[in-house]
């Protein structure tokens, strides 16, 4: 299931979504090549930055002799998530703002062997004189109440058209493969319609989360005893 944002793709409202529908129909007329333009510009930042990570882990699989990336996950925020977004934070729809307001538009998600991994694949490339850190939320150190964890970085990255630079906004989400895992589970759990979600169920989805950290606490420091750590 793609986490396109934290909400459903598809609300059950069917008012909401006609009244939506409408607007992006209307909204397409006017905007229609100007937004695909702007959504491929979004594309293009977000391919530079999974490069990136492709680039990196590729080094430190050298340096390393293992994969600090799991994988790298990258997805663009679908028109409907767009407006459905702008529309809850109550601002104009477009493009402007789409640009101003909204900072996931172009999404990458770097999945980590590692905790330790998930710091330093960070640092590496906030050091590329390229990127420049709009944001960092760091949910490893300081997780949600929920119990999510993961660190979350809003960058810039120029891209090179035929003729002009953009500088253009992206979302990355670092964790390792328990903060992951927990996180998509707790996804399908909490939007899964036929069942209430209880406090009991938070509960023992926090306990999940703290077992979580735990494991990855654990690993970390078993990899730093058998020298899977660069120093
Ligand atoms: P959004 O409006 O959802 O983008 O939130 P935000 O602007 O406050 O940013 P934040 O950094 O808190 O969260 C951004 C993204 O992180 C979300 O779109 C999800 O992909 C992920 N995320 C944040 N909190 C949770 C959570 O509690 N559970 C899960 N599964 N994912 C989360
Ligand atoms: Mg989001």
């Amino acid at each position: 299931m793609s986490e396109n944002t934290f909400y459903p793709e598809n609300p059950s409202d069917s008012r909401l979504e006609t009244l939506l529908s409408t607007e992006m129909l209307q909204w397409a007329k006017v905007n229609g090549s100007d937004f695909a333009r702007l959504m491929a510009y979004y594309k293009c930042a977000m391919m530079e930055v999974e490069t990136k990570f492709n680039v990196l882990n590729t080094e430190y699989s050298l340096k390393l002799d293992r994969n600090p990336i799991s994988s790298v996950k990258a997805r663009l925020k679908k028109p409907y998530s767009i407006i459905e977004k702008l529309r809850r934070m109550d601002k104009e729809i477009s493009l402007s703002s789409l640009e101003e307001n909204l900072s996931d538009v172009a999404g990458v998600r770097v999945i980590c062997a590692f905790q330790s991994d998930v710091y330093m694949l960070a640092d590496a490339l906030l050091k590329q004189d390229d990127v420049t850190l709009v944001r960092k939320k760091d949910y490893i150190q300081n997780p949600k109440p929920n119990g999510y964890r993961s660190l979350h970085l809003i960058v810039t990255v120029p891209i090179f058209l035929a003729h002009e630079k953009k500088v253009m906004r992206v979302e990355v989400q670092l964790r390792t493969i328990s903060m992951d895992s927990w996180a998509s589970l707790e996804h399908q759990m909490r939007y899964k319609k036929d069942t209430s979600f209880t406090d009991e169920m938070a509960q023992e989805l926090l306990r999940c989360a703290m077992l979580s950290a735990e494991l990855d606490a654990r690993m970390d420091k078993l990899g730093k005893q058998t020298g899977c750590h660069y120093m």
